[in-house]
């Protein structure tokens, strides 16, 4: 078998797969659904789907990708050709993303535009203009494209000189911004009210469909459940301790949405901006924080969301790749054949989701595209991914071949390994089951 591409170095993945992690999962959806959802209580159960599935799930990616050597459909299909659909189905949730995420990517690069063209002079008017922007039927389209090429170039490149480039300098930046916003936030007069919203649960606001949004939130937002993981623990070397991985990626990832949540609910208590105010909520807050700081705020709102375009560009490649190292895998496409021909369909994909928020689009489409690709995503396929990898790593695979991976033959000590196991076998596809089975009766009352 030929050896695969490796990662250039320990830092080189981290930063790849804590890129793909951080992203709009954080910045954008997490604060405006634990607005949605009541806050406190969402988090809180947030944090422990976090810590108990999110890293075990991560933990098993890594170690399936670096043990079959294989992208999604391959690490399966070489175990047992009847566990193929599994990896497919991840490939299909990766692309099902990719049909909407770049239109939120393209409203970021554009908000960097607008805020250079004046948009926080007014900022009665920031709301207003963030609808009237979303609900026009072309520009958004433009900006959609725009981050799709830029997604195209990286991922042409291919994985050590593309993606991992623009993950190690771009990170770090997003991190200081997001805490300057965040003290920014937390001097405002009424923030604490924020914090409150934020951390302090409520659990009579707790039913079926908030479980099923935290489950799905931390499988969005940790990039689990499709496959994604376990393409980029397949370019992980077999010295690398995957435990230690896992637990940086996860922590750097919950500590971005944490620190997102910090930044915007202060300043939205402090405004009277409500908290279930939607898709639209990181791009009206932000820009109003800014607004009356003057020139410095321009600087800072600027930074702001060139790094949110660079937290989702840095995911939105990862998605990309899982659909193209399929292609190339599988079906024996060129790399460049692979991404043009995967791109051009998303293209297709997001012009409809785009369409679905406004203008014609609605006559057209129906309004929900956008809301189906996104409730199908996070916490449908994703979820049911999960469930189906946890049962495929503890039912199909050896227990051995597990132990001996995750501890690269012994030589990591892992002594979480007999609660690790169990909970992969057992109770984590049990959870998901009734969650999701909850969550969606729950749901649809
Ligand atoms: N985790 C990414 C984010 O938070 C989205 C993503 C999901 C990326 C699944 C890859 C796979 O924005």
């Amino acid at each position: 078998m030929q050896k695969r591409e490796n990662w250039g170095s320990k830092l080189g993945f981290i930063m790849a797969a804590a890129g793909s992690a951080v992203g709009l999962g954080n910045i954008w959806k997490f604060p405006f659904t634990a607005g949605n959802n009541g806050g406190g209580a969402f988090v809180l159960i947030y944090l422990v789907f976090v810590a108990i599935i999110g890293f075990s799930v991560m933990l098993t990616e890594f170690a399936v990708g670096r043990r079959r050597q294989q992208s999604a459909v391959g690490a399966f299909k070489s175990v047992d050709k009847r566990w193929t659909f599994t990896g497919v189905l991840g490939v299909l949730s990766g692309f099902l993303i990719m049909g909407f995420y770049p239109v939120v990517g393209g409203w970021a690069i554009a908000y960097i535009f607008k805020v250079f063209g004046g948009l926080l002079n007014n900022p009665a008017v920031i709301g207003d203009s963030f609808n009237a922007f979303i609900t026009n039927p072309g520009e958004p389209l433009i900006w959609m494209v725009l981050f799709l090429l830029l997604n195209v170039v990286i991922v042409v490149k291919g994985i050590s000189s593309g993606i991992e480039k623009a993950g190690k300098v771009l990170m770090p930046l997003l991190f200081v911004i997001l805490i300057v916003i965040a003290i920014k936030g937390l001097m405002l007069p009424g923030a604490m009210a924020g914090m409150e919203f934020l951390f302090k649960p409520d659990f009579s606001k707790v039913n079926g469909s908030v479980v099923l949004a935290a489950l799905g939130q931390a499988f969005f937002s940790l990039s689990l459940g499709m496959g994604c993981m376990i393409t980029y623990g397949s370019y992980l070397s077999k010295k690398e301790n995957l435990i230690e991985n896992t637990a940086i990626v996860t922590a750097m990832d919950t500590s971005v949405a944490l620190l997102a949540g910090i930044a915007m609910f202060p300043a939205m208590f402090a405004y009277g901006i409500a908290p279930t105010e939607g898709p639209g909520l990181v791009f009206v807050v932000v820009p109003t924080i800014f607004a009356e700081m003057g020139a410095m705020g321009q600087v800072f709102a600027i930074l702001f969301f060139v790094a949110l375009t660079v937290a989702a560009l840095t995911s939105s490649v990862s998605l990309l790749e899982v659909v193209v190292s399929f292609l190339i895998d599988e079906k024996k496409f060129s790399r460049k054949k692979a991404v043009f021909s995967s791109s051009t369909m998303m293209v297709l994909f997001c012009i409809v989701a785009s369409l679905s928020l406004g203008g014609l689009g609605p006559k057209l489409f129906g309004t929900g595209a956008f809301d189906v690709f996104d409730l199908l995503t996070d916490k449908i396929f994703l979820a049911i991914g999960g469930m189906l990898l946890c049962i495929f790593a503890g039912w199909r695979l050896k227990k051995e071949e597990l132990y001996d991976e995750i501890t690269n033959n012994g030589t990591v000590k892992f002594s979480l390994f007999g609660i690790w196991y169990p909970m992969v076998k057992y109770v984590i596809p049990g959870t998901i089951a009734i969650v999701a089975v909850n969550g969606i009766i729950q749901g649809f009352e």
